[in-house]
C-alpha cells in the first residue's frame, strides 16, 4: 500500500499524523489507532534517513521498532493491523491531509563535560524542532490542529511554534488564525506498561488559546481514559511546558540530593537502602530516592537544562536555574564515583581483569540505552584496562558502545568474570535462577550499584562470592 491508497482507503475518517516514531512516537500512534472513543486513521511520519526508513518499513512490515516487555504493543499493533488504520511513511505529502498532528520528535540538549563527567557547559539547539514545525507549516490544513508533545524549553509553544506556524501559512496565502495550537506532555514508561503509561495516565494540557485547549481536550478525551484518568487543564502553554521540566528536575534533584548521603553512609557503616527503606513509610517522604550507579535515559539527564535554558533564553529571566544544573551535574558524576568505589575495594588492579556488566539499559526491563549511566561506568573500567563484556536479556547490540551484550545469561557467565557487576534493575536478577547462575561460576565479585540484591539473595551469593554493594557500609 502506498500514502495515496491510504488516505484514499479512509476517505471521510479523521485523519491524525504522528510526526516522530520513536519511543514515544510508535507507541502514541498505536494508542491513537486504537481510540477508545473514536475512529482515526493514523500516519506516522519519520525522516528521510536511513534510521527513519527503517523504522518505517518495520512498521509497515508489521514489526514494532522497539522491544518492549509489555503485552498491550503487540495487541495494539495486532488489531490497527486488522483494521488497516494505520500506515507509516517519510512522506512529508501527507502532513497536507492530517486533521491533527501530534509531534513526538526529539528536542536535544548538547552538554560538554570535563574528564570527571561533570558538566561544564550545555547548548539547546532548536534548528532542528524548528525545521520539523516549518514542514508542517509547509502542507497542514489551515484549522489543523498541532498537539506539540515534545519536551521543550518553557515558552516555546507560544514564542517558536506558533509564529513559524502562521508564518508558513501566510507566505502560502492562507488563513493563519483559524489554527489551532497546543501543548500536551507524554510521561510514557517505556517498560511493561508502555500502552498504559498513556492510556491510562493523568495527562496536563493547555493551548495557545481557549479553542486550542478545548481541542486538545476534545482529541485527548477520545484517546485517553479521562473517566478514571481526569484531564489537567492549565492556564496556557507555557504552564504545561514548565509542568513537564518541573517533574522531571525534580525527580532529578531528588536524587542528587541522595548523592551525598550515599558517600556518608559508606562511611558510616550504614546501609542507607534500609534507611530509605524506612523512611519512605511515611507517607510525605514516600519518593525518597534511593542510591544508585547513575541517572539515564533521554528525559531527566536533559529536562533540568532545557528549563533552565529557557529561562535565559526564551522567558527574560537573568538568572539560570543553578540547582537543578547542579543537579544534573552531580547525576552525571555518578557513574565515576560508582566506578571509583570498585577501585577501592578491590583488593587488586582492575586491569586485565575480566569484568561482566549485568545490564546496559538505563532502565530495568527497558531496552532504551541513551544516556545509559552504564556507559559512563563502562568508559572508566576501559581506561582501567578492565576486559569487558556485558548481559543485557533487551539489547543485543549496545549502540553508544559498540559491544554486543549477551542476551542469554549463561554464555554471558563462561566468560568466568572476575567481577560481575549489576548494572540495571532487570527483574531477571532478582530471581533464583540468577542466584543459582552465580553461584554455579568460580569465586567472584559481585557489585550491586543499584541496591537490587535481596537479602537473601546476597547471603546465597556470599557462600561462595564476595558481594559489595555501592550505599552501603561493610556487608
Ligand atoms: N522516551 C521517553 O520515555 C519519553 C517520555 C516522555 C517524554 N519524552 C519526550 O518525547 C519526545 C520524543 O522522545 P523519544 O524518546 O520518542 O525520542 P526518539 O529520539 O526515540 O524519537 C524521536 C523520533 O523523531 C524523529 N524525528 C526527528 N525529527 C523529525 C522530523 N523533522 N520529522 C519526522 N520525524 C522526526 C526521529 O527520527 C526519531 O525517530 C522528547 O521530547 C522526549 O523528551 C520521552
Amino acid at each position: 500500500m502506498n500514502l495515496e491508497t491510504f488516505i484514499k482507503s479512509h476517505a471521510g475518517t479523521p485523519i491524525v499524523l504522528v510526526q516522530g516514531l520513536g519511543f514515544v512516537g510508535s507507541v502514541m500512534s498505536l494508542v491513537v489507532a486504537n481510540a477508545i472513543n473514536g475512529n482515526y486513521a493514523v500516519i506516522g511520519v519519520d525522516r528521510d534517513t536511513l534510521a527513519g526508513r527503517k523504522t518505517v518499513d518495520s512498521l509497515n512490515a508489521g514489526v514494532f521498532p522497539i522491544v518492549a516487555d509489555d503485552p498491550k504493543i503487540a495487541e495494539f499493533f495486532e488489531k490497527s493491523r486488522q483494521k488497516g488504520n494505520f500506515y507509516a511513511t517519510t512522506d512529508t505529502a501527507a502532513y497536507a491531509v492530517a486533521d491533527i498532528i501530534i509531534v513526538d520528535i526529539n528536542l536535544d540538549v548538547h552538554k560538554v563535560s570535563n574528564e570527571k563527567y561533570a558538566l561544564s557547559g550545555y547548548d539547546v539547539t532548536l534548528a532542528p524542532f524548528i525545521s520539523a514545525i516549518k514542514t508542517i507549516g509547509r502542507h497542514c490544513k489551515p484549522d489543523v490542529l498541532v498537539l506539540v508533545e515534545t519536551t521543550v524549553p518553557p515558552g516555546t509553544s507560544k514564542e517558536v511554534v506558533a509564529p513559524t506556524l502562521k508564518a508558513a501559512l501566510e507566505e502560502r496565502g492562507l488563513p493563519s488564525d483559524k489554527i489551532r495550537i497546543g501543548h500536551s506532555y507524554e510521561r510514557v514508561m517505556p517498560g511493561p506498561q508502555y500502552v498504559d503509561s498513556i492510556q491510562n495516565f493523568y495527562r496536563v494540557y493547555s493551548g495557545i488559546d481557549e479553542k486550542s485547549a478545548d481541542a486538545v481536550e476534545t482529541f485527548l478525551k477520545t484517546i485517553i481514559r479521562t473517566d478514571e484518568y481526569p484531564l489537567t487543564r492549565l492556564g496556557n502553554t507555557n504552564a504545561t511546558e514548565m509542568a513537564k521540566v518541573l517533574e522531571n528536575s525534580y525527580r532529578a534533584m531528588n536524587i542528587a540530593f541522595v548523592v551525598e548521603w550515599s558517600r556518608m553512609a559508606e562511611e558510616a557503616g550504614v546501609d542507607l537502602y534500609e534507611v530509605v527503606h524506612a523512611i519512605r513509610q511515611r507517607p510525605t517522604h514516600s519518593n525518597l530516592m534511593f542510591p544508585g550507579i547513575g541517572v539515564g535515559g533521554y528525559c531527566l539527564t536533559k529536562d533540568p537544562l532545557l528549563a533552565s535554558w529557557s529561562r535565559t533564553n526564551l522567558l527574560g529571566g537573568k538568572d539560570k536555574l543553578k540547582q537543578s544544573e547542579t543537579a544534573v551535574s552531580i547525576n552525571d558524576q555518578m557513574p565515576r564515583y560508582a566506578f571509583e568505589f570498585l577501585e577501592r575495594r578491590y583488593p587488586s588492579a582492575i586491569s586485565s581483569k575480566s569484568v561482566l556488566l549485568l545490564g546496559v539499559s538505563y532502565r530495568g526491563d527497558v531496552g532504551d540505552t541513551r544516556f545509559s549511566p552504564v556507559e559512563p561506568f563502562y568508559r572508566c573500567l576501559l581506561a582501567a584496562d578492565a576486559r569487558l563484556s556485558a548481559h543485557d536479556p533487551y539489547v543485543n547490540r549496545w549502540p553508544e558502545t559498540g559491544i554486543s551484550p549477551h542476551t542469554n545469561l549463561s554464555d554471558a557467565l563462561t566468560v568466568q568474570p572476575d567481577i560481575a557487576v549489576i548494572s540495571t534493575g532487570h527483574r531477571m536478577y532478582q530471581q533464583e535462577e540468577t542466584t543459582k547462575a552465580l553461584l554455579s561460576c568460580s569465586p567472584m565479585w559481585i557489585y550491586d550499584t543499584i541496591g537490587l540484591l535481596s537479602s537473601t539473595q546476597i547471603k546465597k551469593l556470599q557462600t561462595k562470592h564476595t558481594v559489595i554493594i555501592l550505599g552501603r557500609g561493610d556487608l
